[in-house]
Protein backbone atom coordinates (compact mmCIF):
# COMPACT_ATOMS: atom_id res chain seq x y z
CA UNK A 1 0.00 0.00 0.00
CA UNK A 2 0.88 3.36 -0.62
CA UNK A 3 1.72 5.51 2.28
CA UNK A 4 -0.66 7.91 3.59
CA UNK A 5 -3.20 5.75 2.62
CA UNK A 6 -4.02 3.11 5.92
CA UNK A 7 -7.63 5.16 6.42
CA UNK A 8 -8.92 4.69 2.92
CA UNK A 9 -10.79 1.83 1.55
CA UNK A 10 -10.06 2.67 -2.46
CA UNK A 11 -6.80 4.06 -4.58
CA UNK A 12 -6.91 7.97 -4.65
CA UNK A 13 -8.41 9.08 -8.43
CA UNK A 14 -5.22 9.16 -11.11
CA UNK A 15 -5.86 12.76 -12.19
CA UNK A 16 -6.48 14.12 -9.10
CA UNK A 17 -2.90 12.37 -7.52
CA UNK A 18 -0.87 13.45 -10.53
CA UNK A 19 -2.75 17.35 -10.11
CA UNK A 20 -2.14 17.06 -6.28
CA UNK A 21 1.82 15.88 -6.66
CA UNK A 22 4.25 18.54 -6.13
CA UNK A 23 7.43 16.83 -6.47
CA UNK A 24 7.85 17.92 -9.95
CA UNK A 25 8.74 21.53 -8.85
CA UNK A 26 9.43 20.63 -4.76
CA UNK A 27 12.40 18.37 -5.81
CA UNK A 28 14.53 21.37 -5.68
CA UNK A 29 14.33 21.69 -1.83
CA UNK A 30 16.02 18.27 -1.26
CA UNK A 31 18.86 19.52 0.05
CA UNK A 32 17.19 21.84 3.14
CA UNK A 33 15.06 18.67 3.09
CA UNK A 34 17.68 16.71 4.23
CA UNK A 35 19.53 19.23 5.99
CA UNK A 36 16.27 19.36 8.15
CA UNK A 37 15.37 15.82 8.72
CA UNK A 38 19.27 14.96 9.62
CA UNK A 39 18.75 17.74 12.32
CA UNK A 40 15.14 16.77 13.82
CA UNK A 41 16.10 13.04 13.91
CA UNK A 42 19.99 13.71 15.91
CA UNK A 43 17.36 15.92 18.20
CA UNK A 44 15.05 13.33 18.29
CA UNK A 45 18.41 10.68 19.79
CA UNK A 46 19.12 13.11 21.80
CA UNK A 47 16.07 13.72 23.75
CA UNK A 48 16.13 9.81 24.17
CA UNK A 49 13.22 10.09 21.70
CA UNK A 50 14.90 7.14 19.42
CA UNK A 51 17.57 5.11 19.63
CA UNK A 52 21.00 6.28 18.74
CA UNK A 53 21.68 3.23 16.69
CA UNK A 54 18.56 4.06 14.73
CA UNK A 55 19.19 7.84 14.52
CA UNK A 56 23.01 6.61 13.10
CA UNK A 57 20.81 4.44 10.39
CA UNK A 58 18.58 7.49 9.34
CA UNK A 59 21.43 10.03 9.22
CA UNK A 60 23.53 7.93 6.49
CA UNK A 61 20.57 6.90 4.74
CA UNK A 62 19.72 10.29 4.24
CA UNK A 63 23.64 11.18 3.28
CA UNK A 64 23.22 8.38 0.94
CA UNK A 65 19.98 9.53 -0.49
CA UNK A 66 21.64 13.03 -1.02
CA UNK A 67 23.83 11.45 -2.85
CA UNK A 68 21.69 9.97 -5.04
CA UNK A 69 19.52 12.80 -5.93
CA UNK A 70 23.07 15.01 -6.80
CA UNK A 71 24.39 12.17 -9.06
CA UNK A 72 21.03 12.02 -10.85
CA UNK A 73 20.16 8.51 -10.03
CA UNK A 74 17.40 9.13 -7.73
CA UNK A 75 13.84 7.29 -8.09
CA UNK A 76 11.56 10.30 -8.18
CA UNK A 77 8.07 8.77 -8.69
CA UNK A 78 4.87 11.42 -8.48
CA UNK A 79 2.53 8.73 -6.57
CA UNK A 80 4.73 9.82 -3.82
CA UNK A 81 3.60 13.13 -4.20
CA UNK A 82 6.28 15.25 -2.72
CA UNK A 83 10.02 15.71 -1.58
CA UNK A 84 9.15 14.75 1.53
CA UNK A 85 7.31 11.75 0.67
CA UNK A 86 9.88 10.85 -1.90
CA UNK A 87 12.84 10.58 0.32
CA UNK A 88 11.10 8.96 3.49
CA UNK A 89 9.87 6.20 1.18
CA UNK A 90 13.38 6.09 -0.22
CA UNK A 91 14.46 5.96 3.02
CA UNK A 92 12.34 2.71 4.39
CA UNK A 93 13.64 1.05 1.00
CA UNK A 94 17.26 1.55 1.94
CA UNK A 95 17.21 0.85 5.95
CA UNK A 96 13.73 -0.73 6.37
CA UNK A 97 11.36 -0.03 9.21
CA UNK A 98 13.33 2.09 11.25
CA UNK A 99 13.28 4.70 8.79
CA UNK A 100 9.46 5.00 10.14
CA UNK A 101 10.97 6.81 13.46
CA UNK A 102 12.21 9.98 11.94
CA UNK A 103 8.58 11.31 11.39
CA UNK A 104 8.37 10.98 15.05
CA UNK A 105 7.18 14.31 16.41
CA UNK A 106 7.05 16.02 13.14
CA UNK A 107 4.78 16.97 10.36
CA UNK A 108 4.92 17.86 6.55
CA UNK A 109 3.91 20.92 7.39
CA UNK A 110 6.59 21.96 9.87
CA UNK A 111 8.73 20.49 7.36
CA UNK A 112 8.26 22.31 3.96
CA UNK A 113 7.83 25.66 6.12
CA UNK A 114 11.21 25.02 7.80
CA UNK A 115 12.46 23.50 4.02
CA UNK A 116 11.39 26.42 2.43
CA UNK A 117 12.72 29.49 5.14
CA UNK A 118 15.99 27.32 4.55
CA UNK A 119 16.04 27.71 1.19
CA UNK A 120 14.93 31.56 1.33
CA UNK A 121 17.79 32.10 3.55
CA UNK A 122 20.18 30.70 1.43
CA UNK A 123 18.82 33.16 -1.61
CA UNK A 124 18.99 36.17 -0.01
CA UNK A 125 22.99 36.29 0.18
CA UNK A 126 23.02 35.78 -3.26
CA UNK A 127 20.55 37.83 -4.24
CA UNK A 128 22.43 41.00 -2.40
CA UNK A 129 25.74 39.92 -3.50
CA UNK A 130 24.22 40.19 -7.49
CA UNK A 131 23.16 43.58 -6.30
CA UNK A 132 26.49 44.37 -5.29
CA UNK A 133 28.13 43.42 -8.37
CA UNK A 134 25.61 45.65 -10.26
CA UNK A 135 26.41 48.12 -8.43
CA UNK A 136 29.64 48.05 -8.38
CA UNK A 137 29.48 48.02 -12.39
CA UNK A 138 27.48 51.24 -12.21
CA UNK A 139 30.02 53.03 -9.89
CA UNK A 140 32.98 51.75 -12.58
CA UNK A 141 31.07 53.24 -15.65
CA UNK A 142 30.56 56.65 -13.85
CA UNK A 143 33.75 56.84 -12.19
CA UNK A 144 35.43 56.39 -16.27
CA UNK A 145 32.96 58.90 -17.03
CA UNK A 146 33.36 61.81 -14.19
CA UNK A 147 33.48 64.39 -16.64
CA UNK A 148 30.47 62.97 -19.21
CA UNK A 149 27.38 65.79 -18.83
CA UNK A 150 23.64 64.46 -20.64
CA UNK A 151 20.41 66.33 -20.16
CA UNK A 152 18.02 65.43 -17.07
CA UNK A 153 14.81 65.07 -18.24
CA UNK A 154 11.32 65.18 -16.82
CA UNK A 155 8.16 64.54 -18.76
CA UNK A 156 11.37 63.16 -20.69
CA UNK A 157 11.78 66.73 -22.17
CA UNK A 158 15.31 68.28 -21.80
CA UNK A 159 15.18 69.97 -18.45
CA UNK A 160 18.48 70.89 -16.89
CA UNK A 161 22.30 69.41 -17.75
CA UNK A 162 23.30 66.79 -15.34
CA UNK A 163 26.39 64.39 -14.84
CA UNK A 164 26.00 61.01 -16.37
CA UNK A 165 27.57 59.65 -13.32
CA UNK A 166 24.78 61.34 -11.12
CA UNK A 167 21.86 59.60 -13.07
CA UNK A 168 24.16 56.36 -12.42
CA UNK A 169 24.15 56.85 -8.92
CA UNK A 170 20.63 57.00 -9.17
CA UNK A 171 20.22 53.73 -9.69
CA UNK A 172 22.95 53.07 -6.97
CA UNK A 173 20.44 54.30 -4.56
CA UNK A 174 17.43 52.42 -5.68
CA UNK A 175 19.41 49.19 -5.29
CA UNK A 176 20.98 50.39 -1.70
CA UNK A 177 17.48 50.30 -0.67
CA UNK A 178 16.65 47.10 -2.48
CA UNK A 179 19.47 45.38 -0.69
CA UNK A 180 17.89 47.04 2.81
CA UNK A 181 15.06 44.85 2.14
CA UNK A 182 16.33 41.85 1.46
CA UNK A 183 18.44 42.06 4.47
CA UNK A 184 15.29 42.95 6.53
CA UNK A 185 13.14 39.76 4.38
CA UNK A 186 16.15 37.63 5.79
CA UNK A 187 15.88 38.39 9.61
CA UNK A 188 12.38 37.60 9.32
CA UNK A 189 12.77 34.26 7.32
CA UNK A 190 15.44 33.31 10.24
CA UNK A 191 13.02 31.95 12.50
CA UNK A 192 12.79 28.30 12.79
CA UNK A 193 8.94 26.54 12.68
CA UNK A 194 9.99 23.05 13.30
CA UNK A 195 8.75 21.76 15.99
CA UNK A 196 5.39 22.74 15.46
CA UNK A 197 4.09 19.63 14.54
CA UNK A 198 0.68 19.58 12.31
CA UNK A 199 -0.54 22.45 13.68
CA UNK A 200 -1.04 22.43 17.47
CA UNK A 201 2.95 21.54 18.30
CA UNK A 202 3.78 17.81 19.60
CA UNK A 203 3.73 15.57 22.51
CA UNK A 204 7.24 14.77 23.12
CA UNK A 205 10.11 16.23 25.09
CA UNK A 206 11.71 18.04 21.48
CA UNK A 207 14.57 20.76 21.54
CA UNK A 208 13.73 23.56 19.31
CA UNK A 209 16.50 25.39 20.63
CA UNK A 210 19.06 23.26 19.31
CA UNK A 211 17.74 22.22 16.05
CA UNK A 212 17.76 25.92 15.42
CA UNK A 213 21.30 26.16 16.15
CA UNK A 214 22.47 23.58 14.14
CA UNK A 215 20.26 24.80 11.20
CA UNK A 216 21.51 28.34 11.80
CA UNK A 217 18.20 29.96 12.72
CA UNK A 218 18.31 33.30 15.18
CA UNK A 219 15.09 31.75 16.80
CA UNK A 220 12.41 29.22 17.34
CA UNK A 221 8.84 30.16 15.95
CA UNK A 222 6.48 31.57 19.06
CA UNK A 223 3.11 30.06 18.06
CA UNK A 224 2.49 26.70 16.22
CA UNK A 225 -0.71 27.44 14.16
CA UNK A 226 1.25 30.29 12.61
CA UNK A 227 4.69 28.90 12.03
CA UNK A 228 2.93 26.24 9.93
CA UNK A 229 0.98 28.60 7.87
CA UNK A 230 3.36 31.52 7.85
CA UNK A 231 4.20 32.44 4.00
CA UNK A 232 5.29 36.12 4.73
CA UNK A 233 8.74 35.25 4.26
CA UNK A 234 8.03 34.37 1.16
CA UNK A 235 6.02 37.41 0.20
CA UNK A 236 8.54 39.31 1.43
CA UNK A 237 11.72 38.16 -0.68
CA UNK A 238 9.15 38.52 -3.89
CA UNK A 239 8.25 41.97 -2.86
CA UNK A 240 11.43 42.93 -2.75
CA UNK A 241 12.50 41.07 -5.89
CA UNK A 242 9.08 42.71 -7.28
CA UNK A 243 10.43 46.47 -6.78
CA UNK A 244 14.15 45.37 -7.81
CA UNK A 245 12.50 43.78 -11.39
CA UNK A 246 11.05 47.15 -11.55
CA UNK A 247 14.59 49.75 -10.70
CA UNK A 248 15.96 47.37 -13.68
CA UNK A 249 13.11 48.02 -15.53
CA UNK A 250 13.69 51.47 -15.34
CA UNK A 251 16.79 51.19 -16.08
CA UNK A 252 16.13 48.95 -19.31
CA UNK A 253 14.10 51.43 -20.66
CA UNK A 254 16.86 54.36 -19.84
CA UNK A 255 19.55 51.75 -21.54
CA UNK A 256 16.87 51.69 -24.75
CA UNK A 257 16.64 55.15 -25.02
CA UNK A 258 20.09 55.75 -24.75
CA UNK A 259 21.16 53.40 -27.52
CA UNK A 260 18.70 54.69 -30.03
CA UNK A 261 20.30 57.04 -32.70
CA UNK A 262 17.49 60.06 -31.47
CA UNK A 263 19.60 59.82 -28.18
CA UNK A 264 23.24 58.12 -28.67
CA UNK A 265 24.58 58.56 -25.36
CA UNK A 266 25.62 54.44 -25.41
CA UNK A 267 26.33 52.03 -27.44
CA UNK A 268 25.75 48.40 -25.84
CA UNK A 269 28.62 46.10 -26.10
CA UNK A 270 27.86 43.48 -28.88
CA UNK A 271 28.12 40.68 -26.71
CA UNK A 272 24.36 42.32 -24.76
CA UNK A 273 22.90 43.13 -28.28
CA UNK A 274 20.68 41.12 -31.22
CA UNK A 275 19.96 41.58 -34.80
CA UNK A 276 16.78 41.49 -36.74
CA UNK A 277 15.90 38.27 -39.05
CA UNK A 278 15.51 40.62 -41.78
CA UNK A 279 16.61 43.52 -41.17
CA UNK A 280 20.97 43.37 -41.18
CA UNK A 281 21.80 46.85 -39.75
CA UNK A 282 19.34 46.57 -36.85
CA UNK A 283 21.90 46.26 -33.51
CA UNK A 284 19.19 45.61 -30.73
CA UNK A 285 19.20 46.39 -26.78
CA UNK A 286 16.69 42.52 -26.76
CA UNK A 287 18.20 41.93 -22.75
CA UNK A 288 16.79 45.50 -21.74
CA UNK A 289 13.86 44.64 -23.39
CA UNK A 290 12.96 41.66 -22.04
CA UNK A 291 14.18 42.39 -18.61
CA UNK A 292 11.22 45.24 -18.56
CA UNK A 293 9.12 42.58 -19.54
CA UNK A 294 9.88 39.69 -17.19
CA UNK A 295 9.21 42.33 -14.57
CA UNK A 296 5.81 41.59 -15.07
CA UNK A 297 6.01 37.76 -14.60
CA UNK A 298 7.43 38.86 -10.61
CA UNK A 299 4.77 41.03 -9.96
CA UNK A 300 2.95 38.18 -11.25
CA UNK A 301 4.39 35.96 -9.03
CA UNK A 302 3.78 38.29 -5.92
CA UNK A 303 0.22 38.78 -6.67
CA UNK A 304 0.01 34.80 -6.76
CA UNK A 305 0.86 34.64 -3.42
CA UNK A 306 -0.59 37.40 -2.06
CA UNK A 307 -4.27 36.15 -3.60
CA UNK A 308 -3.44 32.29 -2.60
CA UNK A 309 -3.42 33.37 1.67
CA UNK A 310 -5.83 35.93 1.68
CA UNK A 311 -8.55 33.62 2.10
CA UNK A 312 -6.84 30.93 4.26
CA UNK A 313 -7.72 29.87 7.29
CA UNK A 314 -5.63 28.70 10.28
CA UNK A 315 -3.66 26.67 10.11
CA UNK A 316 -1.61 24.74 6.89
CA UNK A 317 -3.91 24.48 4.01
CA UNK A 318 -3.23 22.31 0.72
CA UNK A 319 -3.17 25.91 -1.24
CA UNK A 320 -0.02 26.74 0.42
CA UNK A 321 1.67 24.18 -1.73
CA UNK A 322 1.57 26.62 -4.56
CA UNK A 323 3.76 29.04 -3.35
CA UNK A 324 7.01 27.26 -4.38
CA UNK A 325 6.90 28.16 -7.64
CA UNK A 326 6.03 31.40 -6.82
CA UNK A 327 8.96 31.66 -5.49
CA UNK A 328 11.37 29.67 -7.51
CA UNK A 329 10.10 32.27 -10.45
CA UNK A 330 10.53 34.90 -8.82
CA UNK A 331 14.33 33.77 -8.02
CA UNK A 332 15.22 32.32 -11.52
CA UNK A 333 14.19 35.51 -13.09
CA UNK A 334 15.65 38.27 -10.82
CA UNK A 335 18.99 36.56 -10.25
CA UNK A 336 19.84 35.85 -14.11
CA UNK A 337 18.60 39.90 -14.85
CA UNK A 338 20.67 41.08 -12.34
CA UNK A 339 23.93 39.02 -13.70
CA UNK A 340 22.91 40.34 -17.21
CA UNK A 341 22.65 43.94 -15.92
CA UNK A 342 25.76 43.94 -14.45
CA UNK A 343 27.52 42.82 -17.41
CA UNK A 344 25.69 44.99 -19.89
CA UNK A 345 26.67 48.19 -18.05
CA UNK A 346 29.90 47.07 -16.85
CA UNK A 347 30.44 46.84 -21.03
CA UNK A 348 28.70 49.77 -22.52
CA UNK A 349 30.35 52.36 -24.36
CA UNK A 350 29.46 56.23 -23.17
CA UNK A 351 29.04 58.28 -26.57
CA UNK A 352 30.93 61.31 -24.88
CA UNK A 353 30.72 63.77 -28.24
CA UNK A 354 26.54 62.67 -28.79
CA UNK A 355 26.36 63.04 -24.97
CA UNK A 356 28.12 67.03 -25.18
CA UNK A 357 26.52 67.97 -27.74
CA UNK A 358 22.84 67.20 -26.26
CA UNK A 359 24.17 68.83 -22.43
CA UNK A 360 24.86 71.80 -24.40
CA UNK A 361 21.34 73.04 -25.29
CA UNK A 362 21.61 76.27 -24.30
CA UNK A 363 17.58 76.05 -23.80
CA UNK A 364 18.25 74.14 -20.37
CA UNK A 365 20.30 77.30 -18.91
CA UNK A 366 16.94 78.86 -18.66
CA UNK A 367 16.70 77.92 -14.90
CA UNK A 368 19.94 79.20 -14.71
CA UNK A 369 19.01 83.08 -16.06
CA UNK A 370 16.35 83.00 -13.23
CA UNK A 371 18.40 82.18 -10.45
CA UNK A 372 21.18 84.75 -11.87
CA UNK A 373 18.28 87.21 -11.79
CA UNK A 374 16.96 86.15 -8.32
CA UNK A 375 20.90 86.89 -7.02
CA UNK A 376 20.73 90.55 -8.28
CA UNK A 377 17.62 90.99 -6.25
CA UNK A 378 14.43 90.01 -8.33
CA UNK A 379 11.76 87.46 -6.39
CA UNK A 380 11.97 84.02 -8.08
CA UNK A 381 8.72 84.26 -9.63
CA UNK A 382 9.69 87.44 -11.28
CA UNK A 383 12.73 86.16 -12.83
CA UNK A 384 10.75 82.71 -13.98
CA UNK A 385 8.64 85.37 -16.08
CA UNK A 386 11.07 87.07 -17.53
CA UNK A 387 13.24 84.18 -18.36
CA UNK A 388 9.94 82.72 -19.80
CA UNK A 389 9.58 86.06 -21.96
CA UNK A 390 13.27 85.61 -23.46
CA UNK A 391 12.68 81.80 -24.40
CA UNK A 392 9.17 83.15 -25.81
CA UNK A 393 11.43 85.52 -28.03
CA UNK A 394 13.87 83.43 -29.11
CA UNK A 395 11.25 80.46 -30.05
CA UNK A 396 9.56 83.07 -32.08
CA UNK A 397 12.80 84.27 -33.84
CA UNK A 398 13.94 81.00 -34.76
CA UNK A 399 17.04 81.93 -32.85
CA UNK A 400 19.27 80.43 -29.95
CA UNK A 401 19.58 81.90 -26.47
CA UNK A 402 23.37 81.86 -26.96
CA UNK A 403 22.31 84.58 -30.06
CA UNK A 404 21.07 87.31 -27.52
CA UNK A 405 23.37 90.38 -26.75
CA UNK A 406 23.92 91.69 -23.70
CA UNK A 407 21.31 94.39 -24.59
CA UNK A 408 18.67 91.68 -26.06
CA UNK A 409 18.99 90.64 -22.41
CA UNK A 410 18.57 94.26 -21.25
CA UNK A 411 15.23 94.93 -23.31
CA UNK A 412 13.79 92.04 -20.84
CA UNK A 413 15.07 93.39 -17.58
CA UNK A 414 17.57 96.23 -16.23
CA UNK A 415 18.85 93.52 -13.46
CA UNK A 416 20.92 92.27 -16.49
CA UNK A 417 24.92 92.84 -16.58
CA UNK A 418 27.48 91.52 -18.50
CA UNK A 419 28.05 88.46 -16.20
CA UNK A 420 24.99 86.93 -17.83
CA UNK A 421 27.13 85.50 -21.31
CA UNK A 422 29.23 83.92 -19.23
CA UNK A 423 26.31 81.83 -17.64
CA UNK A 424 27.29 78.16 -19.02
CA UNK A 425 26.73 74.61 -18.77
CA UNK A 426 29.59 74.11 -16.64
CA UNK A 427 28.68 76.79 -14.01
CA UNK A 428 25.17 75.56 -13.96
CA UNK A 429 26.60 72.11 -12.86
CA UNK A 430 29.10 73.25 -10.29
CA UNK A 431 26.58 75.93 -8.80
CA UNK A 432 23.91 72.88 -7.92
CA UNK A 433 26.13 71.76 -5.15
CA UNK A 434 23.75 71.36 -2.25
CA UNK A 435 24.04 67.62 -0.85
CA UNK A 436 22.24 65.48 -3.35
CA UNK A 437 23.19 67.96 -6.53
CA UNK A 438 25.49 66.92 -9.62
CA UNK A 439 28.04 69.42 -8.67
CA UNK A 440 30.87 67.69 -10.32
CA UNK A 441 32.47 68.41 -6.80
CA UNK A 442 29.69 66.70 -5.17
CA UNK A 443 29.48 63.65 -7.72
CA UNK A 444 32.92 63.01 -7.22
CA UNK A 445 32.42 62.93 -3.42
CA UNK A 446 29.78 60.29 -4.21
CA UNK A 447 31.61 58.18 -6.27
CA UNK A 448 33.98 57.86 -2.98
CA UNK A 449 31.49 57.73 -0.63
CA UNK A 450 30.12 54.36 -2.78
CA UNK A 451 32.93 52.32 -3.33
CA UNK A 452 32.79 52.94 0.48
CA UNK A 453 30.10 50.94 0.90
CA UNK A 454 31.18 48.12 -1.87
CA UNK A 455 34.42 48.09 -0.28
CA UNK A 456 32.94 47.76 3.33
CA UNK A 457 30.42 44.98 2.41
CA UNK A 458 33.68 42.97 -0.06
CA UNK A 459 35.27 42.52 3.11
CA UNK A 460 32.98 41.58 5.33
N1 LIG B 1 3.68 19.29 -0.64
C1 LIG B 1 3.13 19.95 0.47
C2 LIG B 1 3.30 21.46 0.31
O1 LIG B 1 4.06 21.83 -0.48
C3 LIG B 1 3.82 19.52 1.73
C4 LIG B 1 2.97 19.64 2.95
C5 LIG B 1 1.87 18.71 2.87
N2 LIG B 1 1.08 18.71 4.05
C6 LIG B 1 -0.17 18.23 4.04
N3 LIG B 1 -0.80 18.25 5.15
N4 LIG B 1 -0.75 17.79 2.96
O2 LIG B 1 2.66 22.26 0.96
Amino acid sequence: MKPLRARFGADVDRLAESYGASISFDRRLYRQDIVGSIAHCRMLARQGIIGTDDAQQIVDGLKAIEGEIERGEFPFREELEDIHMNIEARLKEMIGEVAGRLHTARSRNDQVAVDLRLFVKECIPETVVRIRQLQKALVDVAARNEQVAIPGYTHLQRAQPILFAHHLLAYFEMLERDVSRFEDALRRADVLPLGSGALAGVTYPIDRESVAQELGFASVSRNSLDSVSDRDFVVDYVAAAALTMMHLSRLGEEIVLWSTTEFGFIELSDSYSTSSSMMPQKKNPDFAELIRGKTGRVYGDLTALLTLLKGQPLAYNKDLQEDKEALFDAVDTLLPALAIFAGMIGTMRVKTERAAQAAADPLMLATDIADYLVRKGLPFRGAYSVVGALVHHCAEKGISLTALTLADYQSFSPAFGEDILSVSLEQALSARNATGGTAPSRVHAELERVRGVLGENERT
